[in-house]
């Protein structure tokens, strides 16, 4: 289903200077006022606001096409199983997929690891076997592991990180051995921002004959990815961090992989047939996708990367990576700004910490200007162990950010110190 994305979207392809304020005329909530001010929306590591297009797609599917997938013969059925195949089709080469057949529709990034862990891990991991993680994993890449090791007898061994929040590389390639099976990575971390070197990560797994998961939900939405390229085993992102709804997602893993799988949910539409002897399973992509999927969601996704692809994510990426780097320098400026991870190479994330004023007080404090940004853990309780802090202040990015969202951050930063009695200390 093709909702046009709007007049320019031609003439954004060959506009080199990203022009935000058009893009940012796409997304309706961005006009909003939060607490009496302009919405400065910093949090989108935690989820991405949605273009309008995407709206509108998800609006006339359910107008005009809505019935269940590869059920029926009657022409809405026909229409929505079109659309979303269509959308499978589309994310395929999104990433760079080699086939449609390798793109699984889940419900998000957790759920794709927890759906490696037990129907590949599970059949596959014996007592004594290796899986490794690095310590900047978010919980969803750390315990869906810890369980398979309990189900197993495999060990969880941990990747240091260093103080910039830079993997230790050379620890990891010592730690790789016959016995690592899995390995599972994240690729931008979503507490420190830090892209991982995950090319040089995958070549090291493979030589020791050990197969890899990308964490790939922080860095899908901020720069172009080719699973083919990287040759990752499994790859898993959200919909809802890359402008689509939430409760879609995909994992991404190579067929031959996929193939000798066995199912991790049964039910309908993942059968070939059923008898009380004996069930038969269905073919790929479907032996994943047990129930009625999330159709509207599937589309919307699909009408995301629609909508990416119109911008360009080398544009993205770019734009963001300005960004960032202002953020950081304007941060910098704040007195009592303490930047945690200063990795040489981050993407789209800055946390935060501002001397003893709480992260959930800066977090309110800001939220009554309008400005949201996420405090806590971020799901990675061992990173902030790591620092030795309870909890971060976290700006993230999107494509609609522009320098002055970054402004009215640290402008409300200086509030946060005038209140707390810790401005020109
Ligand atoms: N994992 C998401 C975040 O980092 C929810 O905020």
């Amino acid at each position: 289903m093709n909702v046009p994305i709007s007049p320019l979207a031609n003439a954004r392809e060959t506009d080199a200077s990203f022009p935000v304020e058009v893009y940012r005329r796409d997304f309706p909530i961005l006009a909003k006022t939060v607490n009496g001010n302009p919405l400065v929306y910093l949090d989108s590591a935690a989820t991405s606001q949605k273009p309008r297009t995407v709206l509108e797609t998800i609006e006339r599917y359910y107008t005009e096409f809505n019935a269940n997938v590869h059920r029926g013969v009657h022409w809405l059925s026909e229409q929505a199983t079109r659309l979303y195949e269509d959308a499978r089709g589309k994310l395929q080469r999104f990433i760079g997929a080699a086939e449609a057949r390798e793109i699984i529709f889940v419900r998000g990034a957790t759920e794709a690891i927890n759906l490696v862990a037990q129907s590949f891990g599970r059949t596959r991991l014996q007592p004594g076997d290796d899986i490794i993680v690095s310590h900047m994993e978010h919980h969803s890449n750390i315990v869906p592991w810890q369980i398979l090791c309990e189900q197993t007898g495999a060990n969880l061994r941990v990747i240091p990180i260093d103080d910039a929040g830079e993997l230790q590389i050379d620890a990891f390639e010592r730690m790789l051995s016959p016995r690592t099976k899995i390995v599972a990575i994240v690729h931008v971390s979503n507490s420190l921002g830090t892209v991982n070197p995950v090319e040089r990560i995958i070549r090291s797994a493979h030589r020791e004959g050990a197969r890899v998961v990308l964490d790939a939900a922080q860095s899908v939405p901020h720069m172009p990815i080719d699973v083919q390229s990287l040759d990752c085993d499994f790859c898993v992102f959200s919909g809802h961090k890359m402008y689509g709804p939430t409760g879609i997602g995909v994992l991404y893993g190579k067929a031959e992989w996929l193939e000798a799988m066995p199912p991790y949910q049964g039910g309908g539409d993942m059968i070939r047939s059923v008898t009380f002897e004996k069930t038969t399973y269905n073919t790929l992509p479907y032996k994943f996708e047990a129930g009625t999927p999330h159709i509207a969601g599937a589309i919307g996704l699909g009408a995301a990367v629609d909508y990416l692809n119109s911008i360009g994510m080398e544009s993205i990426r770019r734009h963001e990576q300005e960004l960032l780097s202002y953020a950081h320098s304007r941060l910098q400026t704040v007195g009592n700004v303490k930047i945690i991870g200063n990795a040489a190479k981050k993407a789209a994330v800055i946390s935060f910490v501002l001397d003893d004023v709480h992260p959930h007080d800066v977090g309110t404090i800001l939220d009554q200007q309008g400005i949201a940004v996420r405090t806590g853990h971020h799901c990675c309780q061992p990173v902030m162990d790591r620092y030795g802090i309870p909890a971060t202040v976290r700006m993230s990015l999107g494509l609609y950010n522009n320098t002055e969202d970054i402004d009215a951050l640290v402008r409300g930063l200086e509030v946060v110190r005038q209140v707390f009695g810790i401005a020109n200390v």
